[in-house]
């Protein structure tokens, strides 16, 4: 089976690990010593609107501070905020196996370039999580809007799309993912219009005036 890991458990790392391992993944979670804790202690429990829950029992997560935990992996998840990606990318380089497939599933444009420059060796993709998801309480995470994963069609990604299906997490794959990430990035430039308007972004979006 292949070997899932995801650097950096927060809310999409969690999220997405999550569902992978409910759907019988062999995931590593990278965690700060706070997450990883806190999965040790009360495992995962993910729910999504429309109330659909999925949980995973403590002793069914494998979770690590140490970044070495992802030599093993076949595929890597990078799910750090885009200010992390030069740490990550460098305790990568240090670690990886040659033709390691690496997904960034952050948003902005420059991540995936910044984890390439450093792993000239791997496989890197580009990702975009299009729903939100926050932590409800503790090892708890829900997902809050729709979507697909979006992802930068590559052969070597085929021997994992499998698990994203058996997750329910299928992977839309784009030739070109410039425009998608773009996209999502206008998008989140009004986040702060939202929060300072007090104005959902489907609100502000509807008055075209
Ligand atoms: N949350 C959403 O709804 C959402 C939706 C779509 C896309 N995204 C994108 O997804 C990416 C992740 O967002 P997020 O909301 O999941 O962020 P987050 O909750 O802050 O999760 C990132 C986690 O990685 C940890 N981390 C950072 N560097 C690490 C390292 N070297 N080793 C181990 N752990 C490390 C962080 O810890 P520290 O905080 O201690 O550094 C944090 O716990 C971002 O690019 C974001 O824009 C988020």
């Amino acid at each position: 089976m292949a070997k899932i890991c995801i650097y950096g458990a927060g809310s999409i790392g969690c999220y997405v690990g999550g569902r992978l391992l409910a759907g019988g993944s062999d995931v590593t979670f990278i965690a700060r010593e706070r997450v990883g804790n806190l999965l040790r202690q009360h495992g995962l429990t993910l729910s999504q609107f429309g109330e659909r829950r999925w949980s995973v029992p403590p002793e069914r997560i494998d979770v690590s501070t140490d970044f070495s935990a992802a030599a093993a992996a076949d595929l890597v998840l990078v799910t750090v905020k885009s200010a992390a990606t030069p740490t990550v990318a460098a305790e990568l380089a240090g670690v990886l196996r040659p033709g390691t497939i690496v997904v960034s599933f952050q948003n902005g444009v420059g991540n995936a370039d910044v984890l390439r420059a450093a792993l000239p060796i791997q496989t890197v993709l580009e990702g975009m999580v299009p729903f939100n998801v926050i932590e409800r309480g503790p090892g708890a995470y829900h997902q809050g809007s729709r979507g697909e994963l979006e992802i930068k069609r590559a052969p070597g990604l085929q021997p994992f799309v499998g698990d994203f299906e058996r997750a329910g997490l299928p992977l839309q794959q784009h030739a070109d993912m410039l425009p998608v990430q773009w996209a999502k990035l206008l998008l989140n430039l009004n986040n702060a219009i939202n929060a300072l308007s007090n104005r959902p972004l489907k609100e502000e979006l509807s008055p075209r005036a």
